[in-house]
């Protein structure tokens, strides 16, 4: 299963829960369980330290006015930063996509480039574990209820942790299964903005049909995912389709890049007809907190063999060892 943004599911360690497939089967199939654990994880979640505005605080003690522009219209930016041995991962290049994010809405940058790295490392020592996922937002902040924007905007700030769990190896050994839906998202794609209905109908489209993640086309050309960037190996060639409106320029998807041209791997930046994507030798989706996932099934058809491909384990192995050299700086 493929959640990124499952609140509150992260708090649980991988010990006390099973895999997150079981988690909807579980709800479909018997409500009343659910509430134990999710009483128990929301517990967990507001004894977190957030940051808000300025102020570390417990998570429960974190408000925002009910007039942000965040909370009325989903005004506003994000970004989310995974920190591996508590060192922020590509940071400078997430917070280059925050400040294209910003001036595409029009939003003013509320901290500096120092002040944004100077917080999350505190929140990041406020909080548990050194394998973190940080999550920041922006919105315009409050105003009386209006689409027009406010003159002199005052920013609202919010960052939270949440625990990195890594993929389980049952999920890198086996992959998993997507299905195609329409891309009915805007065309503003490459703007990682809060408002995220489309994506979530999408995501959830995929779920109820037991599949991880939705790829999504457009114009009979898939694009990424609803919450991942897609690659695909043609003939030993890894493809990925060029960045510009209808995607996010993931950062994940950057690495990867550079990594296969540091690696002599094949690769180019192409669009991906739907024939094509049916008759990849490979699939991947990739994300911050998700890295590389192995696609084994598309609407209910197995990749080649159904098994993760060999150009994936080999990526794979080139992504823990560039993790691991920032643990080791
Ligand atoms: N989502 N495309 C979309 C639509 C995304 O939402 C994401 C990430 C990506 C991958 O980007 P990156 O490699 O920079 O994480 C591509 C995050 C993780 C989220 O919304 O939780």
């Amino acid at each position: 299963m493929f959640h990124d943004t499952s609140f509150p599911y992260h708090f649980l360690s991988p010990c006390l829960w099973p895999a997150p497939q079981s988690c909807n089967a579980l709800m479909s199939r018997n409500g009343a369980i659910i509430f134990y654990p999710a009483l128990f994880l929301y517990t967990q979640a507001i004894m977190n330290i957030v940051y808000l505005n300025n102020k570390f605080l417990p998570a429960d003690q974190a408000c925002v006015p009910v007039l942000d522009r965040g909370f009325i219209f989903g005004d506003g930016v994000y970004e989310v930063i995974p920190a591996y041995g508590g060192k922020l991962f590509r940071f400078d290049e997430h917070l280059q996509r925050l400040q294209n994010s910003l001036s595409a809405v029009r939003i003013p940058n509320p901290l500096s480039h120092a002040g944004w790295g100077t917080m999350l490392n505190e929140l990041i020592a406020q909080n548990e574990g050194d394998e973190q996922s940080l999550y920041l937002q922006v919105t315009r902040g409050s105003a009386q209820r209006d689409h027009a924007m406010p003159d002199n905007p005052v920013p609202t700030v919010f960052a939270m942790s949440n625990p990195l769990l890594p993929v389980s190896q049952e999920i890198r050994e086996q992959g998993v299964a997507v299905i195609t839906l329409d891309d009915i998202r805007w065309q503003r794609c490459h703007i990682k903005a809060i408002s995220l209905l489309p994506n979530i109908l999408l995501r959830q489209e995929a779920l109820d049909q037991n599949a991880a993640e939705a790829i999504l086309v457009r114009d009979g050309f898939a694009t990424e995912g609803a919450a991942s960037n897609l690659f695909v190996v043609i003939n030993n060639i890894l493809v990925t389709p060029p960045t510009g409106p209808f995607l996010l320029p993931g950062i994940t998807r950057d690495l990867i890049l550079e990594l296969a041209e540091a690696n002599n791997i094949a690769h180019c930046e192409k669009n991906i007809s739907r024939d094509e994507l049916q008759s990849a030798d490979e699939i991947w989706l990739t994300s911050s907190t998700k890295e590389i996932l192995p696609v084994t099934r598309l609407d209910d058809t197995p990749v080649t063999n159904g098994q993760p491909g060999p150009l994936f384990q080999r990526m794979l192995a080139l992504y823990q060892d560039y993790k691991q050299q920032l643990r080791n700086q």
